[in-house]
């Protein structure tokens, strides 16, 4: 098979920029000061086989191991990014886990292998999506849970606003090969959406909820975390860097009293579980 143009662009991203989605939302947190990775840790306390799709570098994996000790747990991890997965096999609390670069359209592991499966801001980004639903419905046990957190946008914290103001026309209107490949299938972005897609597979419809993730912090933090969300990723160095003085200009505006740019982002917090017991 070819591999498709997302699929390269987004290994070849990460391995020009290791760990760059932990290094952008980590350090976000909802109102209740939880971070996304714990709050998807959080709705898999208690599953003993986990598994987490699209698990770059391992962070949500490490909170789920850090989370519930639940015994003889099996923690497992598929990407399709060799570099990533190398720093994921680098954490101690992951020494366990079977970690594989692997596409999500073909999970390598037997029928029922799995009580639960993660996902932080991957699945939006994934072609014939309707294959990985198949594919989970498939690696999950019956009763197994599915627990995604989706991309949803600014969340009225203005430097992602300004980020997307200044870099969208430049994205615009810059060559084809500077573009980043489209990625993923719209109806990710919808709970109607998404229910198409998993409900024929299987699943329960959806639950469906939205929360603001809090990424505000000094200049240079904001910077990363908006900037390492793919959209500039093929542009060359020099356009990069010219919308970082611009953007830098621009936030010094927004900027609070004690110099924090107030940033934020939507998340959508989809869980749904396979039919049977
Ligand atoms: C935005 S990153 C999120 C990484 C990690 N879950 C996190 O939040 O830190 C999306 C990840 O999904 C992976 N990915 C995208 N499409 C995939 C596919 N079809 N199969 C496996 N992994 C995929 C990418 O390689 C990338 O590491």
């Amino acid at each position: 098979m070819k591999t498709p143009a997302e699929e390269s662009f987004l290994r070849t991203f990460h391995a020009e920029h290791p760990a760059a989605t932990s290094r952008s939302l980590s350090r976000g947190r909802d109102a209740t000061g939880r971070s996304s990775y714990q709050l998807l840790s959080d709705l898999v306390a208690g599953r003993r086989r986990v598994l987490d799709l699209g698990c770059g570098d391992g962070v949500l994996l490490e909170e789920v191991a850090a989370g519930t000790p639940v015994g003889d747990r099996e923690l497992s991890g598929v990407d399709l990014s060799p570099d990533d997965l190398a720093l994921a096999r680098r954490r101690p609390a992951l020494a366990g886990a079977t970690l594989l670069e692997a596409r999500a359209q073909d999970l390598p592991f037997p029928d029922d292998h799995f009580d639960a499966c993660v996902s932080h801001m991957a699945l939006m980004l994934m072609n014939d999506v309707d294959r990985v639903a198949a594919e989970l419905a498939r690696v999950l046990a019956p009763g197994g849970l599915l627990a995604l957190a989706l991309g949803g946008g600014p969340a009225g914290g203005e430097a992602y606003e300004l980020f997307i103001a200044l870099t969208r026309p430049v994205v615009d209107a810059a060559p084809a090969s500077d573009r980043i490949p489209r990625m993923g299938d719209p109806r990710t972005r919808e709970r109607a959406g998404l229910d198409a897609i998993l409900t024929p597979a299987g699943f329960a419809p959806v639950t469906w909820d939205t929360v603001r993730i809090d990424l505000s912090g000094p200049l240079d933090d904001v910077w990363v975390s908006l900037s390492t969300l793919y959209d500039l990723g093929l542009l060359p160095a020099a356009a990069i860097d010219a919308l970082r003085e611009t953007f830098t200009a621009g936030a010094a505006s927004l900027a609070l009293p004690d110099g924090t740019i107030p940033c934020a982002m939507n998340m959508r917090i989809a869980t749904t579980s396979l039919a049977g017991t």
